[in-house]
């Protein structure tokens, strides 16, 4: 794939919104740090995000919006999630809310969460794309897992070029370090220090944050605990036992099929929603097809054996700093 460097002026804007809106990859520019974007209710474009950054892990990503009035139908809204928007949305801030009922988001995107982070960007550029784009963004950083956050479009391309479709040049970016993260689910928590200080944030609600400090509470989508479904796993099943449901992967039918093509990245873009399905039908035990250890299947791997993990262990979980 060639990636196309796009001038962040009218015609690269509206190029970029509809290579989004059909579900391809584009980088853009944001206010901290260049963002790998895709159309968030899109499950396979949330899916070739993971691909492109080559991530073994599905990280749960922050969602962008054009602005603050589009979250109450994503997230469930809050008194104190509503102070901190009107203080510093667009800006560099990421609420983690609980995810609304009926939430359009593809599960993909909160990696299976029952929450989701919101973000409106400051950068003119970002927000002119996700007006023209008009659907919610997924973006991580642009960079390859374990490398460094891009600040400028050159940045992007030396780590990601042939791997997405586009960028789009706004030029570097202003902050430089990522988005400070609070969680209000509901307990207001500093998930991430980022490029607004703590301080501010504490001023406006009026408290003091609580601040996650072991490894592997900090990103809470890293704990095993949060993905496993109720039923017991089974992992690398080719065929189900007496009194299991079987998601299926490729030739291995199953009763509910994560791929039947075998294809890894439209089975990241289905796992977690047919696994709370099997989970919702009050089945005791779910057998899981062999996924193989390429691409996309070792992070539906990774996930598969979270999920199949001890319930009472308080995670595997990898160092959070190693996902921003
Ligand atoms: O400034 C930024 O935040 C940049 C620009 C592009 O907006 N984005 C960014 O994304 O830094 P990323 O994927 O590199 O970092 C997102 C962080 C991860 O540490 C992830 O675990 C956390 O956000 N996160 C996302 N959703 C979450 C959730 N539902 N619960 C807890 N943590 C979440
Ligand atoms: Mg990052």
């Amino acid at each position: 794939m060639h990636t196309r460097r796009l001038d962040a002026d009218a015609a690269g804007i509206e190029a970029a919104a509809a290579l989004l809106r059909a579900g391809r990859l584009v980088a853009l520019p944001t206010e901290t740090v260049y963002g790998l974007g895709g159309d968030a209710t899109n499950g396979r474009a949330v899916a070739a995000i993971f691909a492109a950054k080559g991530r073994p892990q599905f990280n749960p990503l922050i969602v962008h919006l054009a602005s603050a009035a589009e979250a109450p139908a994503l997230a469930r809204w809050s008194d104190a999630a509503g102070r901190l928007a009107r203080a510093f949305w667009p800006g560099p801030l990421t609420l983690v809310l609980p995810r609304a009922d009926d939430c359009p988001l593809a599960p993909l995107v909160s990696a299976g969460l029952d929450s989701v982070a919101l973000r409106v960007p400051a950068h003119p550029v970002a927000r002119a794309l996700l007006r023209a784009t008009g659907r919610p963004v997924a973006a991580p950083s642009a960079n390859p897992s374990g490398r460094i956050s891009p600040t400028t479009a050159e940045h992007v391309l030396a780590g990601l070029s042939g791997r997405i479709d586009a960028v789009l040049d706004g030029g570097p970016c202003a902050v430089g370090v990522e988005s400070t993260i609070v969680g209000l689910t509901p307990e207001p928590v500093l998930l991430r220090p980022g490029g607004l200080p703590q301080e501010e944030v504490e001023a406006v609600l009026g408290a003091p944050l609580a601040r996650h400090g072991g490894a592997g509470i900090a990103a809470p989508g890293q704990m095993a605990s949060h993905y496993a479904p109720r039923a017991a796993m089974r992992l690398g099943a080719t065929r189900a036992r007496a009194g299991e449901v079987h998601l299926g992967f490729g030739a291995v039918g199953g009763d509910l099929n994560l791929s039947p093509a075998g294809d890894p990245t439209e089975a990241a873009a289905n796992l977690f929603a047919h696994l709370h399905a099997l989970d919702a039908q009050g089945t005791a035990r779910i057998a899981v097809a062999p996924i193989p250890e390429t691409g996309l299947g070792r992070a539906i791997n990774d996930r598969l054996r979270r999920a199949a993990a001890p319930r009472t262990a308080p995670g595997n979980a990898p160092d959070p700093a190693s996902s921003w």
